[in-house]
């Protein structure tokens, strides 16, 4: 969709919104010096940087400390400077391994502990942080001593580490719409996690997420661009200081990240790690707002994107790495790499990469393969292949955000101290901001609030489920695998509404199937009213991309447990958990009261604090939460935003009622989530790297239950005839091999548990494309199929098209949907999208098997008119 003329972001216009916009850039003293030679080879002018404001860095040039800088450079080895680009898991890394390499950084990833013991204490973390200090200044072996900087995912709250207050996902705080509560979060996460001796968080994520359906959308503040840049620079104060505090990055504050640079919230589908397409003003004026506010406020690092833009990955981009942040904007801290994320620049591999350090990479992010990395850099580092001006300008700036942050002093006022991680104080202030991150979407007759002394049925399996509440980049990375036990301190939304029930002399009943009877309540009425909470199950990072926005495509248990409540004469407040809109018509239909919740985090109690009035009746807390994020109305809006045409949301951007507004919506909006506000309709994907939602890859025999292909290989049969396993065409594991041994006929199909309706494909036209490569010649008929139930399906024979296609290359082979339409297939109930079958032996493998519009006239095999 093209950018329409509404779209106006101030960000671009310097001077009034972007603190420090304005002159020539002022690099600090020494920075100076190399990247004026750097600059010479700068080849890359693959962009305009007339769409970037020019912005000076964020604090003054200071000749004192990079002095500082230059004498210990001047006594740093090549293979210190090296270690100092570095950063490796504590899982992969010892003490001994930084003492020995010189190593600059340490991380924990998501679900990463010491010894990794998921109930390692502060004290636990504290002493493994104090020994890889201690590592990094033991100079007994010779060379300089540099403090080692721990980063770690402080992303709501010191989320790895338990008893660690845990604040609503970015998405929540969107809607509170209150940059000084964001900066307040950050000066208590910045506490939190000075206890155990982290010193560097890799928060904030800035990203502005243009369709819904990526994993990361609750990562995001909001899909406005101006709200994520007021609360990138509220996070920022928050966690680092004030840049004119005197403890600026010091004493309570940590190091703060600004990621991922730049456009990982506009993927093609929402396509987490995918590519950019969007034009570069663009890239500046949408995706790059959060930088606007992060870096005048003195962010000191920024982490590389996995994205691409315009097909070229982030990581090795010296034009917006180096040309843009680092010249253009004024950015003298360090850029860190992402999770191995330099593997994908081409030519790279995980264990080496000089491209991505050329590009501007100052650390590597790697894991557990650091110390061939290592070997690799310093080779290329000696060869000239990276040049020793590109590798001074990258330790210089590691030295420069050490030395800002103090940790060569190591005063660590916080370190270790009680009463500090999940104190009551935090709590409270997590505690306020559930109260501002609720958004009322719809409330009929005004049931809300609540009066607190009644009947009041709690339902639903997120009620009293603190993993659903708290979401991904909890404890573990994907927010799975925990208990109750492992949020001591927290409260679920269930046992904030009990307690304010009972202390007005109701009664709360819960009961996650939404059962009751006649002795359920002390009166022996039934209840007066449920709350159901329900949403979506933990998840982080691509294992939350969705082919689909529908909530719970297929089996809609959620929508039932609503209707037989309704049926039952109770009055329904729905309470949705989740990362993202979803496209919920049925289950609004279904409610009298919804409210949209987002990912609360520890103190469900918040939900309460909203959701019931005093014993007399009066409002305790008004819903004040407005969306952060554009509603749909059909499950095709994926890409839903003010700033383009057609803009026809179910709730706009900043929808929110609050108590005694009236509600728009009834319980007639539409149920038929395939009707289209829009014309574009996009390729159907059935298996693209891997199978999508609601796709599954299986392997069928006659008279066998289906085996269903999950991991990267699946077999059917003791005598394993038909095998699946996954391979690369392009990158990793993109394609599947299929071998049929023609002990038996048998098919591998892509098949959904519930029909769907794909009719609007045959009607625009559209050919079945996939990427073959036959590996071994058909003797013996091979068919592709589509089926539409038990009862029905089209086969088309596809021998003889095997045959003529190259043996052991890749091509694409289209058909046109007609053919299949022809011999009966009904598109508006495809329960397989594709079953291909074999009678003999055949070994081919497969990839980017879509349904594509308008390709039919081109396809290879076709049938329309
Ligand atoms: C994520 C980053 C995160 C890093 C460390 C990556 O996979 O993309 O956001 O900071 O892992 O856990
Ligand atoms: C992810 C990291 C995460 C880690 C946990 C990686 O694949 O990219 O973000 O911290 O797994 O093991």
């Amino acid at each position: 969709m093209p950018l329409s003329k509404k779209y106006t972001i101030a960000a671009l216009l310097c001077g009034a919104l972007i603190a420090g916009c304005e002159g020539e850039p002022q690099a600090p003293e020494g920075a100076s010096k190399q990247s004026a030679g750097e600059r010479s080879g700068v080849t890359s002018a693959s962009g305009d940087l007339s769409v970037w404001p020019q912005l000076k860095p964020a604090l003054a040039p200071d000749a004192g400390l990079e002095t500082r800088i230059s004498a210990l450079m001047a006594e740093m080895s090549l293979e210190e400077k090296i270690g100092q680009m570095i950063q490796a898991e504590i899982k992969y890394v010892t003490p001994e391994d930084v003492k020995t390499y010189h190593l600059g950084s340490v991380l924990n990833g998501g679900g990463s502990y010491p010894d990794n013991n998921k109930l390692a204490t502060p004290q636990d973390w504290l002493a493994l942080s104090e020994a890889f200090f201690a590592a990094s200044m033991d100079t007994s072996d010779g060379g300089v001593a540099i403090p080692i900087i721990w980063g770690s995912d402080a992303v709501h709250g010191h989320n790895n580490i338990v008893g660690a207050t845990l604040y609503p996902h970015n998405i929540g705080l969107g809607a509170a719409r209150d940059a000084d509560l964001i900066r307040r979060i950050g000066e208590a996460t910045a506490r939190e996690v000075a206890v155990t001796g982290v010193d560097w968080t890799f928060a904030p994520t800035v990203a502005v997420v243009r369709d819904d359906r990526w994993g990361r959308t609750y990562e995001s503040y909001s899909e406005d661009p101006a709200v994520v840049q007021a609360y990138a620079e509220a996070m920022v104060k928050g966690l680092q200081g004030e840049k004119s505090d005197d403890d600026f990055l010091r004493g309570e504050n940590l190091v703060a990240t600004a990621k991922h640079f730049v456009g990982d919230g506009g993927t093609t589908r929402g396509i987490d790690r995918g590519d950019n397409l969007v034009p570069e003003a663009e890239l500046a004026q949408v995706h790059a707002a959060g930088y606007f506010g992060a870096l005048p406020a003195g962010v000191q690092t920024v982490m590389a994107s996995f994205n691409s833009w315009n097909g070229d990955r982030l990581h090795g981009h010296k034009y917006l790495l180096t040309d843009v942040l680092k010249q253009r904007l004024g950015f003298d801290g360090f850029v860190v790499g992402d999770w191995n994320g330099h593997q994908f620049v081409p030519g790279c591999t995980v264990n080496s990469c000089a491209a991505a350090i050329n590009a501007g990479l100052d650390m590597f992010m790697v894991p557990s393969d650091w110390k061939e990395l290592y070997k690799n850099t310093l080779a290329q580092a000696r060869s000239g292949e990276i040049p020793m001006a590109r590798v001074d300008d990258a330790v210089r700036r590691i030295l420069r955000v050490k030395i800002r942050a103090g940790l060569f002093e190591h005063e660590r006022p916080l370190a270790g101290k009680d009463g500090i991680l999940g104190n009551d104080e935090h709590r409270a202030l997590a505690r306020e901001a559930v109260r501002k991150s609720l958004v009322l979407l719809k409330n009929s007759g005004n049931l809300l609030p609540l009066q607190p002394a009644q009947n009041v049925l709690v339902a639903g399996d997120g009620a009293d489920n603190l993993s659903k509440q708290t979401g991904g980049w909890t404890i573990s990375w994907q927010g799975t695998g925990n208990t109750r036990a492992d949020f001591p301190g927290a409260t679920s939304i269930y046992e904030g509404i009990a307690e304010v029930v009972n202390a007005a002399g109701g009664e709360a009943l819960l009961s996650e199937q939404g059962d009751f009877s006649e002795d359920s309540f002390s009166n022996g009425n039934k209840p007066d009213v449920a709350i159901v909470v329900f949403g979506e199950e933990p998840y982080a990072e691509w294992h939350g991309d969705l082919s689909s926005l529908e909530y719970q495509q297929s089996t809609k248990a959620d929508l039932a447990l609503l209707q037989k409540l309704r049926a039952e004469g109770v009055p329904v407040v729905s309470v949705f958990l989740s990362g993202r809109p979803l496209w919920v018509n049925k289950e609004l239909n279904a409610s009298d009261a919804f409210v949209a919740a987002w990912l609360p985090g520890s103190e469900g109690a918040g939900v309460a604090d909203v959701l019931f009035t005093d014993a007399d009746g009066n409002v305790r807390h008004d819903f004040t939460g407005t969306l952060p994020f554009s509603w749909p109305e059909y499950v095709h809006q994926t890409v839903l935003n003010p700033y383009h045409d057609n803009y026809a949301p179910l709730f706009p951007l900043g929808y929110g009622l609050k108590a005694g507004q009236e509600s728009l919506v009834g319980n007639q909006l539409t149920e038929d989530g395939e009707t289209y506000t829009d014309g574009a309709l996009e390729d159907a994907w059935l298996l693209v790297s891997r199978p999508r939602a609601p796709w599954q890859l299986q392997i069928a025999e006659a008279g066998q239950a289906p085996v269903a292909v999950t991991g990267n290989r699946a077999t059917s049969g003791e005598d394993g005839n038909i095998t699946v396993a996954s391979i690369d065409m392009e990158s990793q594991e993109d394609a599947r091999q299929i071998q049929w041994q023609g002990l038996r006929a048998g098919s591998v199909l892509l098949a959904a548990e519930k029909p769907q309706d794909l009719s609007r494909y045959l009607k625009e036209g559209a050919a079945l494309s996939f990427d073959v490569r036959v590996d071994s010649q058909p003797r013996q008929p091979v068919s592709a199929a589509i089926a539409c139930g038990d009862d029905c399906k089209a086969e088309l024979p596809l021998q003889d098209a095997l045959q003529a296609l190259p043996l052991g290359q890749w091509s694409t082979l289209t058909i046109d949907l007609q053919c299949f339409a022809d011999k009966g297939a009904d598109f508006s109930r495809v329960s397989n999208a594709l079953a291909l079958s074999s009678a003999g032996p055949l070994s081919l493998a497969v990839a980017n098997i879509k349904y594509v519009p308008s390709a039919a006239a081109e396809a290879a095999i076709r049938c329309g008119g």
